[in-house]
């Protein structure tokens, strides 16, 4: 990352600076959407940028985790039941997806995905105003592995031949208290 460089939560007076990250959906929605998305609070918009460009973005809005079909029951809720009293009793789980995350092409394959990651991570467990136990994405099928390094699992096995898969990240193990 350069020295020069700063991380910041876009508004929607921001002038937004060049990126490509290869990828047209999400160099689209970063030129075209960001903005709209955060006027009508749909969807916040981080940046990280240089004098230059931009160098990565991602976009967050809230989510929850169905918890009553059988998959995800066995996937979330079992593993919870020693921790919590009645987790199967819970209709969801708070969560906060990641609607969009990507590294400008010059950038990538130098942990700043995984630093922007961390960052949600912290921002919703310590740093939280309201309960998030997960962070979900609709991970692309070429970045599946950069999220699966990151401790990200499947939520379905329905989505295995699709072009997006429903992945999740339980945020217990980052809380502080
Ligand atoms: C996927 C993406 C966000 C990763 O960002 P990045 O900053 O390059 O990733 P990092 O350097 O933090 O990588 C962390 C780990 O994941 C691995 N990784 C990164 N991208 C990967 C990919 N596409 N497939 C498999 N593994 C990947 C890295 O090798 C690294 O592994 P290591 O810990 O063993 O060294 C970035 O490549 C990108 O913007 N891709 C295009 C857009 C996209 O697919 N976005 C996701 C849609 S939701």
């Amino acid at each position: 990352m350069d020295s020069d460089s700063i991380f910041k939560r876009l508004t929607i007076k921001s002038t937004l600076k060049p990126f490509d990250c290869d990828d047209s959906d999400l160099n689209d929605f970063f030129y075209n959407d960001a903005l709209d998305f955060l006027k009508q609070l749909l969807a916040v918009t981080y940046v990280l940028e240089n004098k230059k460009e931009t160098i990565a973005y991602f976009s967050i809005l809230n989510d929850k985790i169905d918890n009553r079909n059988p998959e995800t029951k066995k996937r979330i809720s079992k593993p919870l039941e020693k921790l919590l009293p009645h987790p199967k009793r819970l209709r969801s789980f708070p969560a906060v997806k990641i609607g969009r995350l990507a590294v400008h092409t010059d950038y990538k394959y130098n942990k700043i995905g995984t630093k922007l990651i961390d960052w949600i991570k912290v921002s919703f467990t310590i740093k939280n105003k309201t309960g998030c136990r997960f962070i979900t994405a609709d991970a692309y099928k070429a970045s599946l592995g950069f999220y699966e390094k990151n401790g990200f699992k499947y939520l379905t096995d329905k989505d295995k031949n699709k072009e997006t898969r429903l992945m999740y990240l339980d945020l217990f193990p980052f809380r502080k208290s």
